[in-house]
């Protein structure tokens, strides 16, 4: 394997309700981070396995993960992205393939992992996975009115893992400024192209209630 992937699993997960931190929640009785590793260690191009945990569950993260697979786990930061450079300054010399999946997107299938993959290997410096937009998007002021109408066929959902050669994440992370929402918009500001490839419905992001209940159901009729 050539690819190492960091999963930053720091968050509180407020958006979910009261609780654990969102990645030690459960589903169908494990972890979203259990389910989150497995799917990543069942890809073949993976070498490496970086998690950034919160700080106060390090150690329980690392008892949790042992018997899935090797993983390396660091503290998170207060921040995504801090969570991700801290994962990113703990992968070993090797693999030149650095791929970052958030945790809450649990059941990413190993596929996905392997399609991104082979578009960074086949020569883009960074790669995301996309779904079209399905609502019709409204840009709206502070009170609520509509501004107007984006023309959604231009418009793509971004999922992870969001797949880079490593010294252009590396770069990225080391002049960014603003905190961003994902790795490819540090890369973005640093003026390399960005290649999309289809995402996948079951990579969704669990961040609300309704993406639980959907993720145990889907479970529950058969998605492994
Ligand atoms: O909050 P959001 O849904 O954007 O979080 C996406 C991923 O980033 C989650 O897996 C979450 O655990 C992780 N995260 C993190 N460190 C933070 C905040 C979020 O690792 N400080």
């Amino acid at each position: 394997g050539d690819v190492a992937v960091l999963v930053p699993a720091a968050g509180a997960g407020v958006r979910l309700g009261p609780g654990r931190p969102k990645a030690l929640r459960l589903l169908a009785g494990e972890p979203l981070l259990v389910h989150a590793v497995r799917r990543l260690a069942a890809a073949a191009s993976v070498h490496t396995i970086v998690v950034a945990a919160p700080i106060a569950e390090v150690a329980a993260v690392r008892e949790l993960l042992a018997p899935i697979a090797p993983v390396t786990v660091v503290p998170g930061g207060a921040e995504r992205q801090e969570s991700v450079a801290a994962a990113l300054a703990a992968v070993p010399a090797g693999p030149d393939i650095v791929l970052v999946h958030d945790a809450a997107r649990a059941l990413t299938p190993p596929a996905l992992v392997e399609s991104v993959a082979a578009a960074v290997r086949s020569g883009h410096d960074a790669v995301i996975p996309v779904l079209p937009v399905v609502d019709t998007i409204k840009e709206v002021d502070a009170d609520e009115l509509v501004l107007g109408t984006v023309d959604r066929r231009a418009l793509r959902a971004v999922q992870t893992p969001q797949g880079f050669r490593r010294s252009v994440l590396a770069a990225a992370h080391a002049a960014a400024g603003d905190a961003l929402t994902d790795d490819a918009g540090l890369v973005e500001k640093q003026g390399v192209p960005v290649f999309c490839v289809p995402g996948s419905d079951h990579a969704l992001k669990i961040t609300r209630p309704f993406d639980l209940a959907l993720a145990e159901h889907l479970l529950a009729t058969g998605l492994r």
